[in-house]
């Protein structure tokens, strides 16, 4: 099975043994992720046809230069200077709207590989502001070209949830940011809103759903009163989307 290319916070790996049965009976349909982030449940599950969706526009990118064989000529050394270089360098390009074609996304794959826990965050000009990791190796791949006869079958989308073109007898596994619990407005960005609407689009789809989410009082209680069978399970320790390790219990919400 290949390995999600990027390190992503919040990856699903550890689920993929518990969503496996689930889409097995479902494996004629088109899988629809509208979240779909590292893609580690997508290259666990390897769908034939696949509706792959995230809002961030850098790993969107990112996927479609994989589909078009994508190779990394960039300078990738586990290095300190190197790495506040190319920050640089990408910031440059992301203020010039250059960002998204030739070193850009090159740049991005060595950051994302290189900076602290993989995470991926902006400050309010637009700047990508995560610091140097601390890992040990970092095993850097400059070929990707066996990801690429399992990306053709697959559209990467670049929207917000809602704006996703569903089809009626999609099959849809969606992982929204966490809930943080008692905030308004989640350090990902991602508020209680919107951890509504997705949940009420969703549950309007008619075809089957299955969605993730950390097990907090209010979601329990908004994915019940949609309807939802709930099943719960314990997360692994992880990287949240604000970074920090802490287990949590996971719920994963069904509609057959
Ligand atoms: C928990 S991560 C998904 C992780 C993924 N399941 C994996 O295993 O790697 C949530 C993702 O939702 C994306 N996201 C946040 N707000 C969104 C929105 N409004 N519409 C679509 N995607 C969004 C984030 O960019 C992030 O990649």
């Amino acid at each position: 099975m290949l390995k999600p290319p990027l390190k992503w916070a919040g990856g699903k790996r550890w689920l993929v043994s518990h969503l496996k049965p689930i889409w097995e009976a479902n494996a004629h349909r088109r899988y629809v992720e509208p979240f779909c982030g590292g893609l580690a449940v997508a290259l666990g599950l390897q769908p034939e046809q696949a509706l792959l969706n995230d809002v961030n526009p850098h790993l969107i990118n990112f996927y479609r230069q994989v589909q078009n064989g994508l190779r990394i000529r960039v300078q990738m050394r586990n290095d300190e200077e190197l790495f506040y270089r190319h920050r640089e360098r990408f910031n440059r390009l992301i203020r010039t709207g250059k960002a998204q074609t030739g070193e850009g996304p090159q740049l991005f794959y060595y950051l994302n590989r290189t900076c602290f826990n993989g995470l991926c965050r902006f400050n309010k000009g637009g700047d990508f502001n995560v610091p140097f990791g601390t890992y040990k190796v970092i095993n850097y791949v400059r070929d990707f070209s066996d990801y690429v006869a399992v990306f053709r079958q697959w559209t990467f989308s670049n929207e917000d949830v809602e704006s996703l073109q569903l089809e009626a007898e999609d099959f849809v596994y969606a992982d929204p940011p966490y809930d943080v619990e008692f905030t308004t407005y989640s350090a990902g960005g991602f508020s209680w809103d919107d951890q509504v609407r997705t949940a009420r689009l969703l549950a309007r789809h008619p075809g089957p759903v299955v969605i993730s989410n950390q097990a907090t009082e209010r979601i329990i209680e908004l994915y019940e009163g949609l309807g939802f069978e709930l099943r719960y399970l314990d997360a692994p320790r992880r990287i949240s989307c604000t970074g920090d390790r802490t287990a949590a219990r996971e719920v994963l919400a069904i509609k057959p």
